[in-house]
């Protein structure tokens, strides 16, 4: 599938998470500005530019932030609810143009559990799925959490990560320059 049709489809998909850093709460049109209440949040920018910054998304590198002690999640609310970490990367997108996927288990399972995946989205088995760079785009497997609350879809290369033997290294940005005004004001 040629790249353009990719990144045009990710600049409708996208565009709000382009929009840069940490609106007010009083400006975020969610919150109510009158709210006597307003005053006792924390504003996000004072929690957030604290952490490793990024340059998308909610411009936290979230997974640094982690493994540097910056945060310290809570990982059960029960005692019972048993912690399953997996270190296994699993190697996707082997035979397209775009450098290859490294799907790395034990990043995604420090915060997530098996069950958020498998098997409703991914069957454990490498090969076993059916994954479409669209689909993706559609907010269908890697695009249920990437893109919604996990880094976004223009990070292609946070992604397609490893080189093909012989192929190009992959790349820390976009393909493409997108164009200044292309995205929407929010
Ligand atoms: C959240 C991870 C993720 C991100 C971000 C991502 N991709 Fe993908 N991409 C995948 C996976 C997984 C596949 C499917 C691999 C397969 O077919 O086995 C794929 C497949 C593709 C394909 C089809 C196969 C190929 O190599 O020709 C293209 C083209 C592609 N991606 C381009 C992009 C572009 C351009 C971006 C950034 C705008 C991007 N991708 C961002 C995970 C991602
Ligand atoms: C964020 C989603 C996600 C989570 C969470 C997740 N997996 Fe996976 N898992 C995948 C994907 C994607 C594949 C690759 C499937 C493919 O190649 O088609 C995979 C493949 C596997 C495989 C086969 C490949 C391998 O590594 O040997 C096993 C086994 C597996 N997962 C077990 C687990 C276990 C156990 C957990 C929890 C400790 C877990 N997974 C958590 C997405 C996830
Ligand atoms: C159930 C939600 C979920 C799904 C599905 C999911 N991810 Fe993730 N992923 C996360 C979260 C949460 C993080 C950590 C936060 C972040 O980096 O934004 C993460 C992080 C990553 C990272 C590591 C980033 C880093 O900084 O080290 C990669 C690479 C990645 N995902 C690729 C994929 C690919 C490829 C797929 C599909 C095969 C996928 N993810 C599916 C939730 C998900």
């Amino acid at each position: 599938m040629p790249t353009w049709i990719i990144v045009a489809a990710l600049l409708l998909v996208n565009a709000p998470v382009l929009a840069g850093p940490w609106d007010k709460l009083r400006e975020d049109g969610v919150h109510d500005p009158r709210s006597p209440a307003i005053n006792r949040l924390q504003e996000p920018g004072d929690a957030l530019s604290k952490l490793t910054p990024d340059s998308a998304g909610n411009m936290v590198r979230w997974v640094q932030s982690l493994e540097k002690g910056e945060i310290n999640p809570r990982a059960n609310l029960r005692p019972d609810t048993k912690i399953r970490l997996y270190d296994s990367d699993v190697m996707l997108n082997l035979n397209g143009g775009m450098p290859m996927v490294k799907f790395p288990h034990r990043q995604h399972t420090l915060w997530l559990d098996c069950a958020n995946c498998h098997d409703h989205l991914f069957k454990a088995e490498a090969g076993a799925n059916k994954l479409s760079m669209l689909a993706i785009l559609n907010g269908e497997q890697c695009g249920v959490c990437h893109g919604a609350v996990s880094f976004p879809l223009t990070e292609c290369f946070r992604c397609h990560n490893t080189a093909k033997p012989g192929g190009k290294p992959p790349r820390p940005s976009l393909p493409i320059a997108i164009p200044a005004g292309a995205v929407p004001p929010k």
